[in-house]
C-alpha cells in the first residue's frame, strides 16, 4: 500500500485508478440502458464530483445535459452538517429526467436538505449516482439508484474528493491510515 501525505495526515491507497474507471463505466452502461430513449440532465455537485461526473459523462452514449452547482457543506474532516450555499441551479427542472452526480454520501443530510428544492419544480424523475457511499454513517433517508462503491466510515481523499482543499487532483481514492 502506498502512503501519501495530505497536509499532516497519512493515507494509503485504497481504490486504484484502474477499479474507479471499471466501475464508472458499469455505472455509465447501466445509465445508458435505463435512459434509452430519454434525455437526463445530470446535476453534478461541486466541487468534489468533477472527476466523478467527467469520467461518467464520457461513457454516455445517450443524449444528454450537464450542469454543475454548489452546496457547501463541508470544512476540513468533520461535516459541519449545514447546507451554506446552493448556486448554479438555472436550468427549469420540470418535466426532466434529472440524475444527481455526488462524490459521496456520507451522512446523508446534504442530499437530504436538498433534494426537497428539486422535487418542488417536479422533474419526471429524479435518482441519485453516487461514486461512493459510506452506508454505516448514513442517517439521514435517502435512496441512491447507483452506487460505485459502498466504503467503511473512514475519511478518503483523492478523485475530486479533498481533505481541506488539497487532494483533488489525485487519480487513486486513499483512505486515512
Ligand atoms: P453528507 O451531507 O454528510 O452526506 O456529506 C456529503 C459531503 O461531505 C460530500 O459531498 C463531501 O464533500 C463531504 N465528505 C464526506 N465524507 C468525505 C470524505 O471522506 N472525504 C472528503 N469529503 C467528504
Amino acid at each position: 500500500m502506498a502512503v501519501i501525505k495530505v497536509h499532516d495526515k497519512s493515507f494509503g491507497t485504497y481504490l486504484s485508478e484502474v477499479v474507479i474507471q471499471k466501475r464508472v463505466k458499469e455505472i455509465a452502461e447501466n445509465i445508458n440502458k435505463d435512459y434509452a430513449g430519454k434525455k437526463p440532465l445530470f446535476i453534478a455537485i461541486l466541487n468534489g464530483s468533477f472527476m466523478f461526473a467527467a469520467d461518467l459523462f464520457r461513457h454516455l452514449t445517450i443524449e444528454a445535459e450537464l450542469c454543475f452547482i454548489k452546496l457547501a457543506s463541508y470544512k476540513g474532516m468533520k461535516s459541519s452538517g449545514k447546507v451554506i450555499t446552493s448556486i448554479g441551479l438555472e436550468e427549469d427542472l420540470f418535466d426532466k429526467d434529472v440524475i444527481i452526480v455526488e462524490d459521496i454520501v456520507d451522512t446523508g443530510k446534504t442530499l437530504h436538505k436538498f433534494l426537497p428544492k428539486l422535487v418542488h419544480q417536479q422533474p419526471k424523475s429524479l435518482k441519485i449516482a453516487a461514486l461512493l457511499h459510506k452506508s454505516e454513517a448514513t442517517t439521514y433517508p435517502l435512496t441512491l439508484d447507483y452506487i460505485g462503491f459502498d466504503i467503511p466510515n473512514k475519511f478518503v481523499v483523492g478523485y475530486g474528493l479533498d481533505y481541506d482543499g488539497l487532494g483533488r487532483n489525485l487519480k487513486e481514492i486513499y483512505q486515512l491510515v
